[in-house]
């Protein structure tokens, strides 16, 4: 009853200022992950509702770097479309994803680029078993191991690693930046981000990282994907011609 008060009469604004403090106070994640899985699996069914969410076989095609579907079709889900696209350039010989959920990326990159090396861990075995349900094939093409990103590295080394809605939803204790410091371990080349920008402070977290001493990389290139409508963020350890140089925070939180 509060809560819909607040939101009927307090600006948008107002009412993510609110939320942000709520939960500062109560420092913690974003979900009781050990009973996550249940309402996920409730929010895809939800988005497959307006959305492809599996790229379904010689229905789609691959026009100059960007994925074209079927008229027939619900559209991507712009994040998707974004994040897909972006690996697609880049084309990694090898990845990570780093929260797979669902495992809808993992199949839908394995199916544009299916020569290169596919990798997934998640937290959950539920997610795991949710994953292997939707996508058995990728029990047999893919390697996937359940691992707490927050705690260590995971023993393993790619040129990209990635998260689609992940680090956005860990807030406790500041675990955020350990998650992405493992990240940073695992990674030979590149670190993709698509997360609501308002929920960190992405851009000062990871130059502070990036300052510490036991950083893995020698050089580091903070890029945005901007398609129009939202920001994909791409951390390099080279210099990338094609995307523009981010040079604060303010400027991922453009579309929010
Ligand atoms: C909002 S879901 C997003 C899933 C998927 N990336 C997608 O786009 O559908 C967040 C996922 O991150 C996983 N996760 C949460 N905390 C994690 C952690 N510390 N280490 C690894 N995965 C984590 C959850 O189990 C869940 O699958």
């Amino acid at each position: 009853m509060i809560k819909r008060i607040i939101k009927r009469y307090l600006p948008k604004g107002a009412v993510d200022i609110l939320r942000k403090v709520k939960k500062r106070i109560q420092n913690k994640d974003d979900f009781k992950w050990s009973e996550y899985n249940k309402e996920y699996s409730r929010q895809i069914s939800e988005v497959e509702k307006e959305n492809t969410l599996i790229l379904p076989d010689s229905k789609y095609s691959i026009v100059k770097g960007k994925i074209v579907l079927e008229s027939s079709l619900l559209p991507l889900h712009p994040n998707h479309k974004l994040l897909y696209e972006t690996i697609y350039d880049l084309k990694p010989g090898s990845l990570l994803e780093v929260g797979f959920g669902c495992g809808d990326h993992l199949d839908n990159i394995q199916k544009i680029l299916p020569e290169i090396e596919i990798n997934g861990c998640d937290l959950l075995e539920d997610q795991m078993r949710f994953l292997l349900s939707r996508h058995s094939e990728l029990k047999t093409n893919t390697n996937l191991f359940v691992h707490d990103i927050t705690l260590f590295p995971p023993n393993i080394k790619v040129d990209l690693v990635y998260t689609q809605a992940v680090i956005m939803h860990i807030q406790r204790n500041n675990r955020h930046l350990n998650a992405l410091r493992n990240m940073f371990h695992a990674s030979k080349k590149y670190i993709v981000l698509m997360e609501n920008w308002s929920e960190h402070k992405f851009y000062n977290d990871i130059t502070k990282i990036s300052r510490e001493p036991d950083f893995p990389w020698k050089n580091i290139y903070l890029y945005a994907n901007d398609d129009g409508k939202q920001i994909l963020m791409i951390i390099s350890n080279t210099v990338l011609e094609d995307y523009k140089e981010l040079h604060n925070n303010k400027e991922l939180l453009k579309y929010l």
